[in-house]
Order: structure tokens, then sequence, then C-alpha cells
């Protein structure tokens, strides 16, 4: 062994949770029951998609879902994965996810909690061995609560906990709590562990990257145009970079910094991206980092309140400075 010392207090997953659970003296232990869940979800979703092409698992289902997308066979298994490890966590009394067109009710009557999830976002860049990712939102349901429509129609104000797990080199998963702290774990296989890599992530206050997909330019409104040549125009002109996996686009923002954004344009006047399980979930935890996220009318991302659980919004994420330059251009346009 080197000089450095080995680091034998290792923080996994679960431990972290543990930790968090006696933090909340009224705590059940439900939502770390929930968790577990997750976390199994995103274990077995990562094993599926690293076979993927050695399984036949690449391409196509044939299908489309209820927003238009053609489905992958990923993006079904990714799909069955989570919903079958959510029913039998018992803790979930209802779950939306892009793959699904109603919101599904699960028979645990007494269970607490309304789940979110883009079972596999980035599908289009599955076969190109592109980084995808999983998204989730947890919302605390009143009791006795019935799964119904008004228990998921809210905003991201209210999610008690978001995050994503990306599956790039390492399966990476970013989680945060309502008013916490943003933690990043990443997967040991040899272990079969997340393991605390990122404690307290916190987003620089600016950057030079922008993450758009320029393609649609010709559809923006001018505010977005003026923005985007201001950034090529800038002194030191900003690096563009476009994974197309929002997943792995807000990853790199995450750690890097800069600006990701969707807007809505002609072509897609409410934006492409999903407002209970994209825009929100990243919302929360892009402010938990320090930095601010945004719909295409410059309001708050996280008080945006869904009027149907697949409804979509423009959205501009990032470092605070970087999101900032587009409000001020915005407000400037009046
Ligand atoms: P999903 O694969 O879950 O349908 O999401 C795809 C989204 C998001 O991941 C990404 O930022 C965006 O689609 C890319 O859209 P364009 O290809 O239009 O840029
Ligand atoms: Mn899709
Ligand atoms: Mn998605
Ligand atoms: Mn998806």
């Amino acid at each position: 062994v080197g000089s450095e010392k080995i680091n034998t207090d290792i923080v996994t997953l679960t431990r972290f949770l543990n930790e968090e659970q006696t933090k909340h003296k009224e705590a059940t232990g439900d939502f770390t029951l929930l968790c577990h869940a997750l976390q199994f979800s995103f274990k077995s979703i990562a094993y599926y998609i690293r076979r993927a092409s050695l399984i036949n698992l690449s391409g196509l289902a044939g299908s489309s879902n209820v927003t238009g997308d053609d489905q992958k066979k990923l993006d079904v298994i990714g799909n069955d994965i989570f919903i079958a490890a959510m029913r039998s966590s018992g803790r979930v009394r209802v779950l939306v996810s892009e793959e699904e067109e109603e919101a599904i009710v699960f028979d645990a009557k007494d269970a607490r909690y309304a789940v979110l999830c883009d079972p596999i976002d980035g599908s289009s860049n599955l076969d190109a061995g592109v980084s995808v990712g999983t998204i989730f939102g947890i919302f605390k349901l009143p009791e006795g609560a019935k799964g119904t429509k008004e228990d998921l129609l809210k905003p991201g104000t209210e999610l008690v906990s978001a995050g994503f797990t990306m599956y790039g080199a390492s399966a990476q998963l970013v989680l945060t709590m309502k008013d916490g702290p943003v933690n990043g774990f990443t997967m040991d296989n040899a272990l079969g562990e997340f393991i605390l890599t990122h404690p307290d992530m916190q987003m620089p206050k600016h950057r030079g990257i922008y993450s758009v997909n320029e393609g649609n330019s010709k559809y923006w409104d001018e505010p977005v145009k003026e923005w985007v040549e201001s950034l090529k125009q800038a002194e030191k002109p900003y690096s563009a970079r476009y994974i197309g996996s929002m997943v792995a686009d807000a990853y790199r923002t995450l750690l890097y910094g800069g600006i990701f954004a969707y807007p809505a344009d002609k072509k897609s006047p409410k934006g492409k991206l999903r407002i209970l399980y994209e825009c929100a979930p990243m919302a929360m935890v892009f402010e938990n980092a320090g930095g601010q996220a945004v719909n295409s009318k410059m309001a708050r991302m996280m008080e945006v309140i869904p009027e149907q659980i697949h409804d979509r919004s423009g959205i501009f994420m990032g470092s605070y400075d970087e999101v900032q330059k587009v409000i001020d251009i915005h407000k400037k346009h009046g």
C-alpha cells in the first residue's frame, strides 16, 4: 500500500439511509424500506443495460408510450423492474411512470408514498452505448390517501426526496432530501453496494459550458436565441456539450457547472421534458446543490404544478449565475 491510508470507514447507501433515519425521531422506517427497493431497482436495471447487446435486449419493443415515444425493449424491462420493486416494497401507494399511461395504485392501503419515475431516461441513445439513467421523485401522502390524481399533481416543493441514477462507466446515484444536501454514490460492483463518493455536492456558481439541442434553434423564441448567441460571442466563448440523455447532461452539469436547457419552442410549445419525473426531480437536485431551475416563463421549476401526470415543461437548470443570465435576458425582453 502506498503512503495514502486505505479508507476502511466506508459509507454504503444502506449505512447512509440508516443514519438518515436516526435523524428523524418520528421515522417509521418506511422511507428507508422504500429506498432499499429503489436501490434494488437501480442495481437490476444497471445489470440489464450492461448486458443488453449480449442478450438481444437492444432495439425497439415495437410499442410507443402515452407521450408518443417509441419504447425500447429496455424502456419496458426497466419499467417492469421498477414497478415490481415498488409494489413488493409494500410502502408505495401509487406510482407514475413515463411508460404507463395511468398512475398505478398498489394494494398497500396504509402506504404513505407516491413515486414518480422515468425508468430509462435517454433511451434513444441506448443502442449507441451512451449513458442513460433512471430519474425518480417521492411525495409523502396524507394518512389514508387513495393515490388519486390530486395526490400526484403537486409542485416539486412537495417532494420529500428526488434523484437519479446514471448508468455510465459506473452506476452513479445522486440523492437529495427536501431542503437537504445532494449526495453522490458510486456502485462498487465487487461489493454490490452504492458507496458515498460525492458527499454534499455543491455546483460551481458559474462555468462556461452550455447544453442544449441547437438543432431546434430555428424554433426558439428571441430571448433564447439571444442567450445562446451571447455565450458564443462571450470574451471566452462557452463550450457546447450535449449528450441527449438528460441524466448524463445533468450529472456533468452538477459536477462541472454550466447550464442545461430544453426550452419550450414553436415545435414543442409546452417543452419536451415531463414535469413530474424529469423536470421537478432534477430541479430539486439542482437547487439543493446551490444552482437554480426555471421553466420557459422563467418561473421557479419547483413551483410548477402539472395539470396532467405526463405534462411537459421547458426547463433551464444549472449553475446559479448561468441560469440568472437566461432570466436577465428574458426580463430585458419584458
Ligand atoms: P426519455 O428517454 O426518458 O424519453 O427522455 C429523453 C429526453 C431526455 O433524456 C433528453 O434530454 C431529451 O429527451 C433529448 O431530446 P432531443 O433528442 O430532442 O434533444
Ligand atoms: Mn421516452
Ligand atoms: Mn427522460
Ligand atoms: Mn424514459
